[in-house]
C-alpha cells in the first residue's frame, strides 16, 4: 500500500511520522509512505499538488497540511481558502476518482460556540473568521466531491479542537510566558477539549488501518475527535505550569498566579467560539461496533492525562 502524508513538519504531520513509524515497524509487508511537507508540495500550487498525487498514486492520503494562522488568516483570505478548501478538494477527487481514502482535519472553530452543550456532527457550521470559514468550506467541499462522484473510496474529516505536538502551541507559549513573567491573565470563559497531536494521529489510524496496516472500511463523514472532559484555556494554563514545576522546571508564575479573566478582556483579530465542546458519540459508535475496547478506551481518555507527560517530555529535552 501507498501512504501519502501532507503537513510533515507540522504537530499533526510529525505525530503520523512517528505513528506510522511505530506501527510499521514489525510488519513484514510494510507500506511505502511518502511525507511532505510545504518545501516539496506547496498544496496551494494546484498543479504541483496534482502533478504529486497523479505520480505517486496513493491508496491512502493524509492531510495534516493546513492554514492554521488564525489571526492572521483574516487578512490572507485567498491564501486560507486555497491551503484549507481548495487543496482538499483537489486530494479529495483524486481519492475518489481512484477509490482511494482520505483523512483530513477540521476545527472547532467552523461553529459560532453559541450552542449550549456538545456540539454533534450534524450540527449547522457558523463560523466566526475566516479561518473557519476556510475550513467549513473543506468540509462542504470534501462531502460534495465524494458525493458527486461515483467510487468505491472513503472519507473521514476529523473535527478537532486546541491542538499540541511537536511545534508552537498555547502549552508552549504559555510555559514560555511562565519563565519571563510573575502573573499570567488567561481566558477561563472559554470552553473546549485540548487534544494531543500524538492520541490524534493514533485514533486516526485506528479508523483507518488495521493491525497489518491495511485500510478498514468505515462510513464517510465527518468525525469529532478529541478527549473526554473540558477544560477552559485557563485551566490548561495552570495545569501546564504545575506539570513543569512538578517537573523541576523553574518558572517565575506559579498556578495561584495565573488570574482568570474573560475573552472580552482579551480581542483578538479572528473571534473564537466560547464553547469548543464537541460529541464524540459518533467515534464511538464505530469503534464499540467493531467491539474493540482498547480503541474505545483510547479514545474515552480524559484531556488532561496526555497534558502532563508531554509537559515533562519537554522539560527533558530543555524546550521549556
Ligand atoms: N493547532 C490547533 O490548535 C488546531 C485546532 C483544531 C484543528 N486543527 C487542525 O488540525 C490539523 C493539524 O494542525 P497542526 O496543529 O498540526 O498545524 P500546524 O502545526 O500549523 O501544521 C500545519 C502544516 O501545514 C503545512 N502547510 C501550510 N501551508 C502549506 C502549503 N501551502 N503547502 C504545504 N504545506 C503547507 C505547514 O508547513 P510549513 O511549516 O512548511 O509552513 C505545517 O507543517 C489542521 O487541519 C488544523 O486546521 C488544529
Amino acid at each position: 500500500m501507498k501512504i501519502l502524508v501532507f503537513g510533515k513538519d507540522g504537530q499533526l504531520g510529525k505525530a503520523f511520522q512517528e505513528e506510522l513509524g511505530v506501527r510499521t515497524s514489525k510488519l513484514l509487508a510494510k507500506p511505502v509512505v511518502q511525507y511532505v511537507g510545504s518545501t516539496e508540495c506547496d498544496v496551494a500550487n494546484e498543479e504541483v499538488l496534482t502533478q504529486l498525487l497523479n505520480h505517486f498514486q496513493p491508496q491512502l492520503i493524509i492531510n495534516a497540511s493546513a492554514y492554521t494562522a488564525v489571526d492572521k488568516a483574516e487578512t490572507e483570505s485567498d491564501l486560507a481558502f486555497a491551503i484549507n478548501a481548495r487543496a482538499p478538494e483537489i486530494m479529495a477527487q483524486y481519492a475518489a476518482d481512484h477509490d482511494a481514502t482520505f483523512l483530513h482535519y477540521s476545527t472547532d472553530y467552523v461553529f459560532n460556540g453559541e450552542k449550549y452543550g456538545y456540539y454533534l456532527e450534524d450540527d449547522l457550521r457558523n463560523p466566526l473568521g475566516v479561518y473557519g470559514k476556510s475550513k467549513a468550506t473543506g468540509e462542504e467541499t470534501i462531502a460534495r466531491v465524494f458525493a458527486s462522484t461515483r467510487s468505491n473510496g472513503q472519507y473521514a474529516i476529523f473535527r478537532t479542537s486546541w491542538v499540541y505536538g511537536d511545534g508552537g502551541n498555547f502549552i508552549r507559549t504559555i510555559l514560555r510566558l511562565a519563565k519571563e513573567r510573575e502573573e499570567l491573565k488567561i481566558i477561563n470563559d472559554q470552553f473546549g477539549a485540548p487534544t494531543s497531536a500524538d492520541w490524534l494521529a493514533q485514533v486516526s489510524l485506528n479508523l483507518a488501518l488495521d493491525e497489518h496496516a491495511h485500510l478498514r472500511r468505515f462510513r464517510s463523514g465527518i468525525y469529532h475527535a478529541v478527549p473526554a472532559g473540558e477544560t477552559t484555556w485557563h485551566g490548561l494554563a495552570c495545569l501546564a505550569v504545575q506539570a513543569a514545576l512538578d517537573a523541576g522546571v523553574t518558572l517565575r508564575t506559579h498556578p495561584s498566579a495565573i488570574k482568570p479573566i474573560l475573552a472580552v478582556e482579551y480581542p483578538l483579530p479572528a473571534p473564537r467560539p466560547m464553547n469548543s465542546r464537541m460529541s464524540t458519540d459518533k467515534l464511538h459508535q464505530v469503534f464499540a461496533g467493531w467491539g474493540d475496547m482498547s480503541k474505545l478506551e483510547q479514545l474515552n481518555q480524559p484531556w488532561d492525562k496526555a497534558v502532563r507527560p508531554y509537559v515533562a517530555n519537554l522539560a527533558k529535552d530543555g524546550l521549556i
